[in-house]
């Protein structure tokens, strides 16, 4: 029973604890990639987030709570302005859940 003993150490409890987050990140971009295509927002915002209508706005490198923020307010219409209404009646937009489109953003915003 040697690995009982096994000095673990605080180092390595931290190392473990980054690659956890990390890899918690690395997961959120991901899934937010997926998201962002299936729910079709590409289709206006470019698959890149960089769109190619000059009135729709790119999304590409923003900070993650600006987009975030921004949706929400959009989806739930309290955001009512220049061409939000092309984006907030387009069918994927009411099901996206607060988890996805922190998902979404974190992939945005990581976006060059
Ligand atoms: C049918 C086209 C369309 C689709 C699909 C669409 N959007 Fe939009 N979106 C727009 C338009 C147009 C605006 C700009 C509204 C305005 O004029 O203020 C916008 C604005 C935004 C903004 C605010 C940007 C800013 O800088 O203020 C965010 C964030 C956003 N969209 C995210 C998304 C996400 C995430 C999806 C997919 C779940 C999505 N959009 C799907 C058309 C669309």
């Amino acid at each position: 029973m040697r690995w009982v003993n096994t000095k673990i150490g605080k180092k390595n409890i931290l190392l473990l604890l980054y690659f956890m987050l990390l890899n918690f990140c690395i997961f959120a971009q991901d899934a937010g990639q997926e998201l962002f295509m299936e729910n079709l927002c590409h289709t206006c915002h470019g698959v890149q987030g960089k769109t190619i209508y000059p009135n729709y706005p790119n999304l590409a490198g923003h900070d993650a709570m600006y987009i975030r923020n921004q949706f929400l307010d959009i989806q739930s219409k309290n955001r009512k302005n220049g061409l939000t209404i092309l984006m907030n009646t387009f069918p994927t937009i009411s099901k996206i859940k607060p988890q996805e489109i922190h998902n979404i953003a974190a992939h945005l915003s990581k976006l060059p």
